[in-house]
């Protein structure tokens, strides 16, 4: 494992501008490669897709591009991926598309410790099929969500479960594979929220026993699209509303409109950037990810370790969530300085962090801090370095 945070800076035309970028967990920065894959598709002519000339053709190879490099990225079937503007609007479709099955009485369940993105799109679809909605619960002292609780949960009514990779304030991760083998038991979906979890380490979705995963290359140093990966069957028994023309088959028929072609070129060279990560790295493009992953997730947590520990020192701070499993991703108050003040402290030392809930708008009302601002999330991804974390450490303490 050969992780080199230097060269990996270098291909980053953003972080030339002297800040730290520690507001990766609400969009991370593109490298260089990406925003030539963009003005290249552009460059080279791009039509609209299925026509008979070649700048259509470029369009369509793209797409498919696209479908196989976010298979890379998440272990999945590119026939299985499903593009489109974001998380939010995809998980919206997928719940309108599942809610059509769904009987008055049936039951879904979703958990405190999500983004309100893979909540409420589950809440507004049970509310219109007359579903019965059910909450998992965290622990608001270590922020964990217990997995056990889900066998008191999960029921023979039961049609989905809803639960997050990782919580996009807390970091916390819990344990999926747990959940999802409990839900299929059931005889359930499960409909695993990866938008946080993507940019931090491996994902292998089989692995996890995930039916959808969604997720955001905007997180993942791409650009503004999304996808949720699930298999080309599942996807083939369900019957999203669509406009008549438009494509009947998977995954395509999820997919509404013209996509951004030029967007989807990006994400495949994000993926392709993800993917060199580690120079050590070799073999096929999901094997270069799975390793360049891990080794990405190492170095994020061997700083992570050192800024948790900094934070947690400093009598005016409070840190929320110790789950035993997290990313790296800090969200804490300071005493006597509200969340929004204290990022503009920082932003004046030329320190980029995100104030607020986040749209963690469950778990933050569990720790009692959503209605004072919420907190300060300081979070950490492939590219940070040392001096980010020192720098934050340093004007932290300023406040004290
Ligand atoms: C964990 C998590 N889920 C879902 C979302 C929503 O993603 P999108 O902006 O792609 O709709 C976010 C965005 O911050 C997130 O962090």
């Amino acid at each position: 494992m050969t992780f080199d945070v230097r060269r990996i800076r270098a291909a980053y035309p953003a972080l030339a501008d002297g800040y730290a970028y520690l507001d990766g967990a609400a969009g991370t920065q593109v490298p260089a490669a990406v925003i030539g894959a963009i003005r290249g598709a552009y460059e080279a002519g791009l039509s609209n897709g299925d026509g008979a000339f070649p700048a259509s053709a470029r369009a369509d190879a793209i797409t498919a591009a696209c479908r196989e490099a976010i298979a890379d990225l998440v272990g999945g079937e590119p026939a299985g991926v499903v593009l489109g503007p974001n998380m939010t609007t995809l998980t919206y479709r997928i719940a309108a598309a599942l809610a059509k099955t769904w009987q008055p009485g049936d039951e879904v369940i979703v958990s405190r410790l999500d983004h309100d993105a893979n909540i409420r799109p589950w809440i507004h679809a049970a509310e219109r099929a007359g579903a019965v909605v059910r909450w998992a619960e965290v622990d608001a002292a270590t922020g964990e969500l217990a997995a056990e609780q889900y066998a008191g949960l999960i029921r023979g009514r039961t049609r989905l479960v809803a639960v997050t990779a990782a919580s996009n304030v807390i970091g916390t991760k819990p344990d999926v594979p747990a959940i999802t083998a409990m839900t299929r038991a059931a005889g359930a979906l499960s409909y695993v929220d990866g938008v946080h979890a993507t940019p931090h380490g491996p994902v292998d979705i089989r692995a996890l026993g995930a039916d959808f995963y969604a997720t955001s290359a905007y997180k993942w140093s791409g650009p503004h699209i999304g996808a949720v990966i699930a298999s080309q069957e599942l996807l083939g028994s369900l019957r999203p509303d669509k406009l008549v023309p438009s494509p009947d088959f998977v995954p395509d028929r999820f997919e509404l409109g013209t996509p951004p072609f030029a967007d989807l070129a990006g994400a495949s060279a994000a993926v392709d950037h993800l993917a060199a990560l580690d120079d050590a790295a070799s073999g096929t493009r999901r094997q270069r990810v799975v390793a360049s992953m891990a080794a990405a997730e190492a170095h994020e947590q061997r700083l992570f370790a050192v800024m948790v520990d900094a934070l947690d020192g400093m009598r005016h701070v409070t840190t929320y969530g110790k789950a035993a499993a997290r990313t790296a991703t800090a969200f804490f108050t300071v005493a006597g300085h509200s969340p929004r003040q204290v990022a503009e402290h920082l932003a004046s030392r030329r320190i980029n962090v995100w104030n607020g809930h986040n749209y963690a708008w469950e778990v933050t009302g569990v720790l009692g801090i959503r209605d004072s601002g919420s907190a300060v999330r300081a979070g950490l991804v492939h590219y940070n370095d040392e001096s980010d974390v020192a720098r934050l450490i340093d004007a932290v303490a300023e406040l004290g």
